[in-house]
């Protein structure tokens, strides 16, 4: 029923520079972020996460557990794991 393609981890590692798309993971949504990157308030930091899964970075950085940075993450959904 979901209308977003599946992606494996591996997949999403593949995506880790501007020249592959810079995707990243969250609660198993699959999210490329290429576009954002430029736009992120916090910088090059958001990069960390590239490829893998952003659940560790904003556990780390709580200013993200806010409803409005949600929304932002979910423009960019691509996927799912
Ligand atoms: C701040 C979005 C990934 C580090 C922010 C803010 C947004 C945002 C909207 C501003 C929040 C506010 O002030 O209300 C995102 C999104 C991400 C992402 C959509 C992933 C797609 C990351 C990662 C890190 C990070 C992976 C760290 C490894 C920070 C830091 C700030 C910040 C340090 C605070 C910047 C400041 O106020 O000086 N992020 N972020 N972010 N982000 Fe992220």
């Amino acid at each position: 029923k979901t209308p977003f393609p599946i992606f494996s981890q591996e997949e999403v590692y593949k995506h880790r520079t501007p020249a592959d798309g810079i995707w990243v993971t969250y609660k198993g949504g699959v999210y490329d972020i290429t576009e954002f990157v430029a736009m992120h308030p916090g910088g090059s930091k958001i990069l960390l996460a590239a490829g893998g899964a952003l659940e560790p970075f904003w556990a780390m950085y709580a200013v993200h557990s806010q409803e409005h940075v949600l929304e932002i993450l979910s423009e960019y959904k691509v996927g799912e794991l």
